[in-house]
């Protein structure tokens, strides 16, 4: 069999150093593949007006599967401000390359799983009976809709007649917001389309099916949203009883779900919501388990393009140091849903056990994992670089 390809798009700051990392774990473990860089982030916004080459679009069309480290993303009016002399003035407006991309290959599934690790001492605990202290496992994948929703972009502030008028035809509106200026009004619209929601609902179903969740929830807000949360929640409950019958269909609403959070996160598995609900849900989760150095991240579209990444930034005041001190975990963790998704279950297992062994032992660790706050002297204070973390990973996998 010729060997797969895998798009490599480090991107800025710590993105580039995490990925280098994940990377070497790979290697490591014996993963075969060709990786073929792809350009994309500020450099390419200064020097060439466009943070997502044509080129990279074309290598993602081919083959299909990217490994993506961060961007650095900034308003437009500072990113205006730091093109090339030669680009000034032509008229280039920055947008995110990771929104981009999203858009571009309809990456309508984004899936973060959140399970902690055994050891981990950023780990959520919580008092038990008497004077215990509990350490509730936590084992939640959020199925987050992608595209849609609140962050679609369909929003206007004074909105134009045509706009006004079609709102003015709802009672609802008119009861609310009929007596308040036009050029008062800030609207943003959460749209849902049938297609996209069967769409997440189905892959989270598959999901739990696949890996042996008992329950799928839906977190959204049907009660009171009632066209969106409540198509959401009226298919869930339609694809159960068709698809999914052995597999607990729960509801619960956003508010609600952050209250329990803290109360009984052991009792979740997947947990599927829109774009919004599922940002919110899948950050609250992460930071039950360690927070940014954990949360990982794939996406998919619909033909079959797949994107993984960590869900944290390009961390700019963390990428000058002369010795990198941020977490790899969050990237390496992204590669292994990778591999799974390869269907390379060995070589994910192996890897997470490797992970696991390093964070149970508690002999190397890095500055977030001690509670420390970012700087330099962090190594000096015992806290591991990210290059000695993947060598603790490598180590194991040895
Ligand atoms: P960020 O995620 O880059 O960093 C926030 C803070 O989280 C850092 O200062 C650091 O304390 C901590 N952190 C992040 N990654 C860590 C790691 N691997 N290990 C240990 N600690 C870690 O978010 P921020 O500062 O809001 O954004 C920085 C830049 O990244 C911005 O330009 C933003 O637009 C961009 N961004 C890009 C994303 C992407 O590429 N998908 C996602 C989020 C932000
Ligand atoms: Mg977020």
């Amino acid at each position: 069999m010729s060997k797969r390809t895998i798009v490599t798009l480090p991107g800025d700051g710590i993105g580039v150093v995490v990925l280098q990392e994940a990377l070497r774990v790979l290697n490591t473990a014996g993963f075969e593949a060709n990786f073929v860089h792809g350009d994309i982030g500020w450099d390419f916004w200064r020097n060439e007006g466009n943070p997502l080459p044509v080129r990279t679009i074309e290598l993602l069309k081919k083959h299909k599967i990217a490994l993506f480290g961060a961007i650095t993303s900034k308003p437009n009016d500072e990113a205006k401000a730091e093109l090339s002399p030669s680009l000034q003035g032509k008229g280039y407006t920055y947008s995110s390359p990771i929104v981009g991309l999203r858009q571009l290959f309809n990456l309508d599934i984004c899936i973060r799983p959140c399970k902690s690790y055994k050891g981990n001492p950023l780990n959520f605990v919580r008092r038990g009976n008497g004077n215990t202290i509990d350490e509730p496992p936590v084992d939640v994948v959020i199925f987050r809709q992608n595209t849609e929703c609140l962050y679609c972009g369909v929003e206007w502030t004074n909105p134009p007649a045509e706009v006004y008028q079609a709102f003015m035809t709802h009672p609802k509106f008119v009861e609310n917001f009929g007596k308040v200026p036009v050029e008062e009004l800030s609207i943003s619209t959460r749209i849902f389309t049938r297609k996209a929601t069967t769409r997440i609902l189905m892959a989270a179903f598959e999901h739990a099916r696949k890996f042996g969740y008992k329950s799928v929830t839906v977190c959204e807000k049907p009660n009171v949203i009632r066209e969106t949360s409540g198509l959401m929640w009226k298919l869930a409950k339609e694809i159960q009883r068709v698809a999914f019958p052995e597999i607990m269909l729960l509801n619960t609403n956003i508010d609600a779900q952050m209250m329990w959070l803290t109360k009984n996160p052991e009792e979740y598995g997947v947990i599927v919501a829109g774009n919004m609900f599922g940002d919110i849900a899948s950050d609250a989760f992460a930071g039950l388990i360690g927070g940014l150095g954990f949360a990982c991240s794939a996406q998919f579209s619909s033909d079959g393009v797949a994107v993984f990444e960590p869900t944290h930034g390009s961390a700019p005041k963390y990428a000058g140091y002369e010795v990198s001190i941020v977490n790899p975990i969050a990237m390496i963790e992204s590669a292994c849903m990778m591999l799974d998704y390869l269907e390379e279950f060995i070589l994910s297992s192996r890897i997470r056990k490797a992970i696991a062994e390093v964070i149970e032992e508690g002999k190397v660790r890095t500055y977030d994992m001690m509670k420390m706050s970012g700087r330099p002297e962090v190594l000096k204070n015992g806290a591991a670089s990210t290059i000695q973390m993947t060598d603790a990973i490598i180590a194991k996998l040895m």
